[in-house]
């Protein structure tokens, strides 16, 4: 990529939340690699499908190019895209319709919804790409329906579209992201989404990745990603050369979906309980990993100390679920306070145990929430999620 770098910064997701910014416009570049990740694994996995782009103008979005660009070699059925009235970038930001211009300006749009069921060589390059789409949508008007309610996605015209769709794809607004996985699981639509990996905990989320019905896509989490930032946005990471536009990192961005993908179910390569503990730098000293006060489980706080041929529960960090392999562990809880009804926890302590606890821990007055975590020796450990192995027996022979 080509960049010019300006004032640094990591950009939060959570930032973006509270400043009640949306705008966050995701690069072409990661949704090709991450699309094109599931076709490794099954090459018709997009073939005779119906892709629903439904927070994206298709003017501007790059969910709507690449879909459009690829229609052909994805085998897709129909794309759609709808945009939303309430984008305060609507119009400003890349365009594909150069006729909807006047005085060489385009005007804000109004929510429109285009479907295209198909992409031909219009302009006689000899390849189907995104010129031939433009072209397609200027000499077939027809292709866009205003959207009399704003396309919202909760709306009802953009919901009878959500119903023809196979696969909703686009990077949704942050601050309705629970809403708007809670719809598509409603219509039991399969999604590829971009999110916040905080929300891996939201009490709407994580039943859906315990019960393998959400998890995490090909794009390995711990990177971050680069999204286009509005032009008046302050605090971006640099300037790409090639666009001019603003970018802005979010270390906090993740892939969600239901579309099954090789990743995973790549094992993770582990070493004994015994071995962890005679060879792993982070439990040096331990002649037992730690369990906690008020679980039935033991405390691993960096994924690659998880034991091979532990059969009990563990706690593991949240970013496991980045490695998680459904075929060689089992998700049965969190620490957190959102999973009350865990069977695996073995203490719930009482509002004077937890005054008590801030009191010896901190020196003065206040609560150590508790039940809020793990415990281990009464300290508190960061969030968990708890696993088990998965009793796997090939030829008859448990593993
Ligand atoms: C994070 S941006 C991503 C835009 C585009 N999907 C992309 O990835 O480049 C979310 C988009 O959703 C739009 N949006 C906000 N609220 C919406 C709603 N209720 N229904 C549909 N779109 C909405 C915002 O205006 C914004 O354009």
């Amino acid at each position: 990529m080509a960049k010019t770098k300006s004032k640094p910064m990591n950009q939060g997701l959570g930032a973006a939340k509270v400043a009640k910014k949306d705008e966050f416009y995701t690069q072409y570049v990661d949704i090709q690699k991450e699309v094109e990740a599931y076709l490794e694994f099954d090459l018709d996995a997009f073939r005779g499908k119906i892709v629903y782009c439904n927070c994206d103008d298709p003017f501007e979005s790059n969910f709507f190019k690449y879909f459009a660009a690829n229609f052909n070699r994805l085998g897709l059925k129909k794309l759609i895209s709808t945009s939303y009235d309430g984008s305060p970038v609507a119009g400003v930001q890349l365009t594909l319709d150069e006729y909807n211009r006047t005085n060489g300006k385009r005007q804000k749009p109004k929510a429109i919804a285009i479907e295209i069921e198909e992409v031909k060589d219009l302009n006689g390059d000899g390849a189907t790409d995104i010129e031939d789409v433009r072209l397609f949508l200027e000499q077939n008007p027809h292709h866009r329906t205003n959207l009399a309610e704003g396309g919202d996605f909760r709306s009802s015209e953009c919901v009878e579209l959500l119903k023809q769709a196979d696969i909703v794809v686009t990077n949704p607004p942050f601050s309705l992201f629970r809403e708007y996985v809670a719809l598509l699981v409603r219509h039991k639509k399969k999604l590829l989404i971009i999110g916040n990996t905080n929300s891996i905990t939201y009490k709407e989320i994580f039943p859906l990745i315990k019960a393998n019905k959400l998890w995490l896509g090909c794009t390995n989490f711990n990177v971050g990603m680069f999204f286009e930032v509005p032009d008046d946005w302050e605090n971006f990471h640099h300037i790409d050369e090639q666009t001019g536009k603003k970018i802005a990192r979010v270390s906090t961005s993740c892939w969600y979906t239901n579309i099954d993908h090789g990743r995973r179910h790549e094992p993770l390569s582990l070493m004994t309980m015994a071995d962890n503990l005679r060879y792993s730098k982070n439990l040096k000293g331990k002649s037992a990993y730690d369990r906690y006060d008020n679980y039935d489980a033991i405390e691993i706080g960096f994924y690659k100390d998880i034991p091979s041929d532990y059969d009990g529960i563990m706690g593991v960090p949240i970013t496991f679920i980045n490695k998680y392999n459904p075929d060689q562990f089992e998700i049965v809880g969190t620490t957190e306070s959102n999973d009350p009804d865990n069977p695996f926890r073995t203490r719930v302590y009482t509002s004077k145990e937890c005054r008590d606890a801030y009191q010896k821990r901190f020196g003065k007055s206040g609560v150590y929430d508790l039940n809020a975590s793990g415990v281990v020796n009464g300290v508190k450990v960061f969030k968990r999620v708890l696993i088990r192995r998965c009793c796997r027996t090939v030829q008859g022979k448990k593993l």
